[in-house]
């Protein structure tokens, strides 16, 4: 049975428990509603280690004073049953005061520098200041050996990446590949959005990332690819806030010849912002 826990010491009971049994502890972080993007990463981390601790919590930091907090879908009750069946040992779902015990606004606040200013950081002012917040606070309560972050959210990875690094916590990161739709949409707790004539669409921009690897592999220049791959997203619909060709650690790739790349998109269909990225060898 999964237990589902809302007090920090019954949390920390429990981690120490089995760590003491010699068990190691895996973490999945997330805001809920969720799928089977989610639950895979639950399996993968089941996979280093004995035990898994999955939280769910809506993080008010890291939404935009225009963005969907207030609209986020919240399904409490399938999270659970859906976290249970992917064997998820615990569930921790702290309240908004158990995470941030002064206030929202009152918080230490965790900045990563560099990697926080370009691309969704650039697009979206202090969203991954709150990432960073939060991700460093549920490090501290959950305690685990090992930690899982999708690589569909490239950047969030390389923020926690840094993040690990140089305040040297002690947790192993593991990224997980992208759960897709059969079309090539990722899924994401956002596509529910979509209408039925825009959801069709959306996969698009999984089709427009492979002609871009397509292109780049072929030899085409990154700009250029970046350029066409913009304006077949717009054709079909899309505001486009960029496509971007980096090195994994989002510096510039190229020119000449830069190995392994990743390009990534963040494009609005509609009052929906969706994000993609796909990693490849360039040369
Ligand atoms: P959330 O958007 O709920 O995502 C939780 C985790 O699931 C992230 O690591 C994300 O990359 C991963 N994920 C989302 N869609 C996926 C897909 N289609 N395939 C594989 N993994 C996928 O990311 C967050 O929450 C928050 O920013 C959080 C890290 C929890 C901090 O609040």
């Amino acid at each position: 049975m999964m237990r589902i826990v809302s007090e920090l010491s019954a949390l920390r009971a429990q981690v120490s428990e089995w760590k003491r049994a010699g068990q190691r502890v895996g973490f999945v972080p997330t805001m809920g509603n969720l799928h089977a993007g989610h639950f895979s990463l639950v399996r993968l981390a089941r996979t280093h280690v004995e035990r898994v601790v999955a939280s769910v919590f809506v993080n008010p930091t890291q939404f935009g004073p225009n963005e969907d907090f207030d609209r986020y879908p919240r399904t409490p009750d399938a999270d659970a049953s859906g976290l249970q069946s992917a064997g998820c040992d615990l569930l921790w779902l702290p309240s908004v005061q158990t995470m941030y015990p002064h206030g929202p606004e009152a918080t230490v606040q965790v900045r990563v520098p560099a990697v926080t200013e370009v691309l969704e950081g650039a697009h979206r002012p202090g969203h991954f200041d709150g990432v960073a917040t939060v991700v460093t606070r549920l490090f501290n309560q959950v305690q685990p050996d090992v930690a899982v972050f999708g690589r569909k959210d490239f950047q969030q990875l390389a923020v926690i990446r840094y993040l690990v690094s140089d305040l040297a916590i002690p947790v192993e990161l593991v990224g997980a590949d992208t759960m897709r739709e059969t079309d090539g949409l990722a899924m994401s707790s956002r596509n529910q959005y979509l209408t039925a004539e825009q959801r069709p669409v959306a996969a698009e921009i999984h089709r427009t990332l492979q002609s871009v690897r397509a292109a780049v592999v072929a030899g085409a220049d990154m700009a250029g690819a970046e350029n066409e791959a913009r304006a077949t997203l717009e054709r079909h619909g899309f505001a486009v806030d960029y496509v971007a060709i980096r090195r994994p650690d989002l510096t510039a790739a190229g020119p000449g010849k830069v190995g392994r790349v990743v390009v990534l998109v963040a494009a609005r269909l509609g009052q929906t912002r969706l994000i993609d990225n796909l990693e490849f060898d360039a040369s």
